[in-house]
């Protein structure tokens, strides 16, 4: 279980609602709009996604193992159950997900599988979760590909980064991650966002589930 960072639950607090206005907000519209029926959100945070849900989503269940970000999110939860949509907001890790097989049909991970101690594990557990075909919606900074001056921040960054943002890495290569886990690459593209630097580089869009085997 990750540990709880209360200073990071503040500062990201701030960050993410300036990130909001300055144009992620957009962004994460953009993402969530092909939600449907029970949406799983993988690592809730201060919950800003649930202000973007598209009307075709029926009910949710959150995952967010830290206790300060819960509590960060309980204002934007409570405004989903005004709106009369069912969410479950769990205690709960990515790598060990306490829902049945097949139980989800929509799967988001924004800016998480950054900071999961187990990425490849992590996603294995949504595609057990996810029923097949159905998409996990990707928002998540990711190790420039190029051998720049970008990729040589990340570098130099990251062992401070890692202390100080959460245990986020900079230098993760998510793509393959999400390859090696059973989805369909087809829906996610990357893009440099105006967002800080190291943290710029984005694998966006969607990834379907394949059957196993397929
Ligand atoms: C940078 S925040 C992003 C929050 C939100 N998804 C967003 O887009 O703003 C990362 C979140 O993932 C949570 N997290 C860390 N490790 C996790 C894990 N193994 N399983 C689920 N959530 C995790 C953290 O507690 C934190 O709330």
């Amino acid at each position: 279980m990750a540990v709880d960072h209360p200073i990071f639950t503040r500062v990201y607090g701030v960050v993410a609602e300036v990130g909001e206005r300055t144009g992620l907000g957009r962004v994460r519209r953009r993402v969530l709009s092909s939600a449907t029926g029970r949406l799983l959100i993988v690592g809730l945070g201060p919950g800003h996604d649930l202000d973007h849900l598209p009307p075709a989503v029926t009910s949710v269940v959150a995952l967010e193992p830290s206790e300060s970000m819960r509590a960060a999110a309980r204002a934007r939860i409570r405004t989903v159950i005004d709106r009369g949509i069912d969410i479950d907001v769990m205690a709960a890790s990515a790598e060990h997900i306490p829902l049945p097989d097949d139980s989800v049909d929509t799967a988001l991970v924004a800016y998480v599988l950054c900071s999961v101690e187990d990425p490849a594990g992590a996603l294995r557990e949504i595609h057990r979760v996810l029923r097949p075909g159905g998409d996990l919606l990707v928002l998540e900074h990711v190790r420039e590909d190029d051998r720049g001056w970008r990729q040589h921040l990340q570098r130099t960054l990251e062992p401070m980064w890692h202390r100080c943002a959460g245990g986020c890495h900079l230098d993760r290569d998510t793509r393959r991650d999400i390859a090696i886990s059973g989805f369909d690459l087809g829906g996610l593209s990357r893009v440099r966002l105006r967002t800080l630097p190291p943290v710029s580089w984005t694998l966006i869009g969607t990834a379907r589930s394949l059957q196993s085997g397929t």
